[in-house]
């Protein structure tokens, strides 16, 4: 596995291979790698020729106050993990490579940024489509893959890629979680004892919103009830920023549900943000 930390050196690669025909993926992440993003890249392994895996912390994507300076960092690690899974080129750049001092072009993608996460993180999804155009431009993938986990943001790239003309598809993975629910996350770290083990409540909750739509409630008000009671009960540490239900595709709030729709949730626990989300098929 080639590291590479210079992005024209990156890109010149992605030319040269497409201009070989060589089909590439690539895998963008944020880095202190685990099994979600394991099977991101062995998925990618398994679908191209040519994989390439991106470890950059995104300053953009954090607004004042929030944990861009303690981002956990592992970049033995991530390199380990890559290679293991089948990565050909991992990318590491230092973040005055990607940004020129006086860098001044985003990308912006607001009714898809409107709700969930947007609501209380108002610069995140600027930064993360701008961070994302970028390593797309760089790496001239075929195929890029992102998790499920990150419900909204697969969901909003998906249609920047769309609304761009990217000649690039979007690829979206299931969630892996602990045995007990807990969805993998690299902010997990952050958890305390007792916080870690109120948080399998989260998936619980959303569990049991999913049976509750499978047995024929469609009113969104009564499944997020459900929710909020199950977090009471069952996650008392956690103040919830959000419980929606909204259409998967355009991220909208619906108040019945008329086909699938997704329950989202983020939920603070300690220093820990937390975001989970199911299918509700009713
Ligand atoms: P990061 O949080 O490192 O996640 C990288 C990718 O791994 C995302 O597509 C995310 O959805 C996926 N992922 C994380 N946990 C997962 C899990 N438990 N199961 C399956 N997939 C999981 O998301 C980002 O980084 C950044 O916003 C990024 C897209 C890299 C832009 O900076």
């Amino acid at each position: 596995m080639d590291i590479v930390r210079d992005p024209q050196q990156f890109q010149q690669q992605a030319l040269a291979a497409r201009a070989r025909g060589q089909v590439t993926a690539l895998v963008p992440t944020m880095g202190f790698l685990h099994e979600g993003h394991a099977s991101l890249i062995r998925w990618a392994a398994a679908n191209a020729g040519r994989v390439c895996v991106s470890v950059f912390v995104n300053p953009t994507q954090f607004g004042p106050g929030e944990d861009l300076d303690a981002y956990p960092r592992n970049p033995e690690g991530d390199a380990a993990l890559a290679e293991a899974c089948g990565a050909d080129v991992l990318f590491m750049p230092e973040p005055g490579a990607l940004y020129a001092p006086d860098h001044c072009t985003w990308v912006e993608v607001p009714p898809l940024a409107q709700h969930l996460c947007g609501a209380s993180r108002p610069v995140h999804f600027r930064g993360v489509a701008t961070v994302v155009t970028m390593l797309l431009n760089l790496a001239q993938p075929d195929v890029a893959v992102f998790g499920q986990k990150d419900w909204q943001q697969l969901a909003l790239l998906r249609r920047m890629v769309r609304d761009l003309h990217l000649p690039c598809r979007i690829e979206g993975r299931p969630i892996v979680r602990e045995a007990d629910g807990l969805a993998l996350s690299s902010r997990n770290v952050y958890l305390g004892p007792a916080e870690r083990a109120q948080a399998p409540g989260l998936h619980a909750g959303l569990l049991a919103a999913a049976a509750l739509a499978r047995a024929g409630q469609r009113d969104a008000a009564t499944l997020k009830a459900a929710i909020a009671a199950h977090y009471a009960a069952h996650v008392p540490a956690g103040e919830v920023d959000y419980i929606e239900i909204v259409d998967p595709e355009t991220v909208q709030p619906v108040a019945t549900l008329a086909g699938a729709a997704l329950a989202a949730v983020a939920v603070r626990l300690g220093r820990a943000r937390l975001i989970d989300n199911e299918l509700l098929q009713p």
